[in-house]
């Protein structure tokens, strides 16, 4: 906020735009260098002159508007009036409008999240998606679009057949009620197993699977019931993790939607014919061939993200279409949108798949063929344990202290996943996310948890305090009311800066569907709160300066809670 105010006070003495110069500011090392520093090596050129002599001119300016700012050789400083600037700055963060933007305009995002396949487990790779998904819908909705959560469920495909092939032979409905999961789990792998010598199995499934296609009574009533016992182990997952869904539409819907697609590639003379099966070639994008119906008659995974395309886009009606889906599907998607694009759609532009790396827990993979398999669930679990272990050690006190471990150990692996870059590969350490210290949830969470006490604290403070104190402090904390004269200290100082900034840090992770901006941006905010708190009075500053520090705690505490509100974290009140 106040680099776009010193951005602003400089373009108009250098001749560059606004923008630029904005790129150019710099944050002094040293809080007592200024809070803003411009250096003037590129004007050097056009103006034909030293850095240090425009720095010069420059401070001039800058002093005639009214600014302290002063040349250091080639950089020029700048000091805000923090007396000045503060009560306004904490009035601007108060006001409801402050964070929330408006460029998306009304814009209908469809966001492509978590979509994990029936019958198997719910892998890492779908955590990341759904976490990641549910973190972008609500920065979308923050910056005025209107983002609608899709859940494509893996609910098709050959698959399908072999797990009703499997069933079929070895199957037992106590146990896939009881732990759908794990038994479709066992179902697949002994199928695999199984396979190896017994090519018939493989023929068996495909059968399975056509009929599935075809529309036969007994594969479609199987299917039900693999769909259902396995949807409700995902909806215990989503409760967890408070995920919810605008729609849950797996790519069965699109069954009956398929063949409009396959027919207008054929009629535009996309299809053709390569080993019995139908492609659409690629070559002139240098990409292979994108498989639509295969040798059996069957569609394919492209085949029925295509029908969903078009079926967001015109059914939905999607502006933009999202699909937060791993990186090792880069391809696929490349030759999905390839493929809309050839039928015309011009709307293929608006499509984009959001790839994010690879996450490992602690060096486990997952790897379903072969059964070895890190259950999200397990995972969660053990992060509760380990949150309540320490919980019980800081605080034996806290009465609800479950409740508490399930919020800071759900949230410690959301956070753990977040806060790092969306294309990292991972390697995810249980320890290290749910410490209390260092870049974690729960670090984050204890400073918010620190913030009530010592506002209750503060609040106690002043039902001790004579009338007029009490009225000051009112004022305060209506915004208006912090006094001119108050002492601004670096750390009360840099946090409120901090607190001013996020609607570009908001901006940013909007820009570049990265959630781990806000991530960064919150512990950002819980460490300047820490230094501001070690370093400052609060509940028992001075009268003077009381009203300022802890209104200031106040809008800080608003904007942690609110940041791990859109990273999907939940933020307990007491730990
Ligand atoms: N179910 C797929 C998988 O687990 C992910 C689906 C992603 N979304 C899509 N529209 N293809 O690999």
């Amino acid at each position: 906020m106040l680099m776009k105010l010193a951005a602003g006070h400089i373009a108009p003495l250098t001749g560059l735009e606004e923008a630029e110069v904005l790129k150019l500011l710099e944050t002094p090392p040293q809080p007592e260098l200024g809070d803003a520093a411009f250096p003037c090596f590129v004007l050097a050129k056009s103006l034909k002159k030293a850095p240090a002599a425009i720095a010069v001119e420059i401070a001039e300016g800058l002093k005639a508007a009214g600014l302290d700012a002063v040349a250091a050789g080639p950089y020029v400083n700048i000091h805000f009036n923090r007396e000045k600037l503060s009560s306004e700055l904490l009035e601007m963060l108060g006001h409801p409008s402050f964070g929330k933007l408006q460029i998306g305009k009304g814009m209908r995002v469809v966001i492509d999240m978590s979509s994990p396949n029936i019958a198997k487990p719910f892998g890492i790779g779908h955590l990341r998606s759904t976490v990641i998904g549910a973190a972008l819908y609500r920065l979308y909705n923050e910056a005025g679009y209107t983002p609608v959560r899709v859940n494509h469920l893996g609910d098709w495909g050959t698959q399908f057949g072999k797990q009703i092939a499997a069933y079929k032979r070895w199957g037992n409905d106590e146990a896939l009620q009881a732990e759908p999961i794990r038994t479709s789990l066992e179902l697949y792998v002994r199928f695999h197993d199984e396979a190896e010598n017994d090519p018939t199995l493989e023929t068996e499934a495909r059968e399975w699977f056509r009929r599935l296609e075809q529309g036969d009574e007994e594969a479609k009533r199987l299917w039900a019931f693999f769909v259902e016992v396995s949807m409700k182990e995902f909806d215990r997952m989503y409760e967890r993790l408070h995920v919810q869904f605008d729609h849950t539409l797996g790519e069965s819907f699109y069954n009956d939607k398929m063949g409009a697609v396959v027919e207008e590639l054929r009629t535009k003379g996309l299809l053709e014919e390569s080993d019995g099966a139908l492609v659409v070639r690629l070559e002139e994008e240098d990409m292979p061939p994108c498989l639509i119906i295969k040798k059996d008659g069957t569609t394919i995974y492209p085949t029925r993200d295509l029908a969903t395309a078009v079926y967001r886009h015109d059914v939905m009606q999607a502006d933009k279409l999202l699909y937060v889906v791993g990186g090792e599907q880069k391809l696929h998607f490349k030759q999905v949108f390839a493929v809309l694009s050839r039928m015309g759609h011009e709307w293929s532009a608006d499509c984009e798949h959001i790839p994010f790396g690879l996450m490992r827990f602690e060096g486990r993979k997952m790897s379903t063929r072969r059964g070895k398999v890190v259950f999200l669930q397990e995972v969660l679990d053990e992060a509760v344990a380990r949150a309540l272990q320490i919980i019980e050690e800081k605080n034996p006190n806290l009465d609800n202290a479950q409740d508490v471990a399930e919020a800071v150990g759900v949230g410690a692996i959301v956070f753990g996943d977040l806060r790092n870059n969306r294309l990292n590969d991972v390697d995810f350490s249980l320890e290290n996310a749910v410490s209390f210290e260092g870049e974690t949830g729960p670090y984050v969470q204890y400073t918010y948890a620190r913030i009530n006490s010592v506002l209750g604290k503060a609040k106690d403070a002043i039902k001790g305090m004579d009338d007029g104190n009490t009225n000051r402090l009112k004022d305060a904390e209506s915004n208006d009311g912090v006094s001119h004269g108050t002492n601004v200290g670096d750390a009360s100082w840099a946090l409120l800066k901090l607190l001013t900034d996020y609607p570009e840090y908001l901006e940013k992770a909007i820009q570049r569907n990265e959630p781990s901006v806000i991530a960064k941006y919150v512990i950002d905010v819980a460490q300047a709160f820490n230094r501001f708190y070690h370093a400052e009075r609060i509940a028992d500053a001075p009268a003077e300066e009381r009203p300022f520090r802890v209104t200031l705690t106040e809008r800080t505490a608003e904007r942690i809670k609110h940041s791990l509100y859109l990273l999907g974290v939940q933020a307990p009140e007491r730990m």
